[in-house]
């Protein structure tokens, strides 16, 4: 069986193969730029590793493994245009490189994609899977429009945001390692188990995605700051809102509009905010309170230990990142 090294090359491989036609350029070079444009490749290793908890046969997971990397694509094509991001994986984003218009419609065709390569699972496991990815398809769909409805609201509350981050962030992981898991012949209290799971470390994943947003450096390819600048209520300002002074409430609301301040000077009045409150810190003890639920679940699965390991040493390297 392959190491977890390993595992990622077959995953690249695989999704290199995929070949798109070379006209209309604008709507399916962005598609190839996206993709081979690096990322963590974090969900389809979780779908390969759910599979190769119940079987030693990962391969027959690799179609499904790619069709949510796809789909995980898609989405960020899309986020970059709402999130007014320039800047992905330490790159032009499709948004800034090519324009509003091509990101949405090569997004739309990478979601088409996504589809299209579901269509090489076996047919006993097709219906399944293919409720499962719709569900999580539409649950992200509904996170993204909380996250953009959140940017409006005066206030949100921490059980709102971890909904909202639920639906966006953690449904995809969630809906990754559930395919794996079936593709690998999983029972379905197992396939509930390991939702569990991925639903529990895709909160820690995006609570450590907020906190990078602000307190990150280069390595993280996205401009630092940027939820700041967005106005986005992320569990640092959340946290922030929830701990301040009326006085300090009232700057952390109007920083990111403020006239007088520029782009750089907004996240340094926010960031020194945060550190006088104690912010990263607050963050941390959730992504850890997270992160150990999601490795508990891990271990009331019917598959031993030995069976669980590799995907217990992935999640641990994930919550070291630092990009
Ligand atoms: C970015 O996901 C979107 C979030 C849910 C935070 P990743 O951090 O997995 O992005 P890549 O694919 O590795 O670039
Ligand atoms: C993105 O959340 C979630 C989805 C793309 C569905 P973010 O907006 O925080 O992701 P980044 O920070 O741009 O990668
Ligand atoms: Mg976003
Ligand atoms: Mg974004
Ligand atoms: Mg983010």
């Amino acid at each position: 069986m392959q190491n977890n090294d390993q595992l990622l090359q077959i995953i690249e491989n695989y999704l290199a193969q995929t070949e798109f036609p070379a006209e209309p350029e604008l709507l399916y070079a962005p598609i190839g730029y996206s993709l081979a444009g690096g990322g963590k490749r974090l969900r389809p290793m979780l779908l390969m590793l759910a599979c190769g908890i119940f079987s030693d046969d990962m391969q027959r997971a690799l179609p499904a493994a790619a069709a949510v990397e796809m789909f995980h694509n898609f989405t960020l094509l899309h986020d970059d245009i709402m999130d007014n991001a320039a800047m992905r994986r330490g790159k032009p984003s499709v948004f800034a490189k090519w324009g509003q218009n091509v990101a949405i419609l090569s997004g739309d065709a990478m979601l088409i994609c996504a589809y299209r390569l579901l269509n090489a699972i076996a047919p006993q496991h097709l219906p399944q899977v293919l409720t499962t990815f719709n569900t999580m398809a539409l649950e992200v769909c509904e996170g993204q429009q909380y996250d953009m409805d959140f940017e409006q609201k005066a206030k949100v509350s921490v059980v709102e945001y971890m909904h909202m981050i639920e639906l966006k962030t953690s449904v995809l992981l969630a809906g990754s390692v559930v395919i794996g898991a079936m593709l690998g012949g999983a029972s379905e209290e197992d396939c509930r188990k390991l939702r569990r799971f991925a639903v529990e470390l895709g909160l820690a994943f995006q609570l450590q995605d907020d906190l990078l947003d602000s307190y990150g450096d280069e390595r993280l390819g996205k401009a630092i700051g940027g939820d700041i600048l967005e106005g986005k209520k992320t569990y640092l300002m959340i946290t922030a809102m929830s701990h301040a002074d009326e006085a300090t409430r009232e700057v952390l609301r109007n920083a990111h509009r403020d006239p007088t301040l520029s782009d750089t000077e907004k996240i340094a009045a926010v960031k020194a905010i945060y550190d006088r409150l104690d912010i990263p810190r607050l963050t941390e003890q959730q992504i850890s309170l997270r992160f150990e639920r999601a490795l508990a679940i891990l271990d009331t699965l019917s598959a031993g230990p030995e069976r669980t390991k590799r995907m217990r040493d992935f999640a641990a390297g994930l919550m070291d990142r630092k990009h």
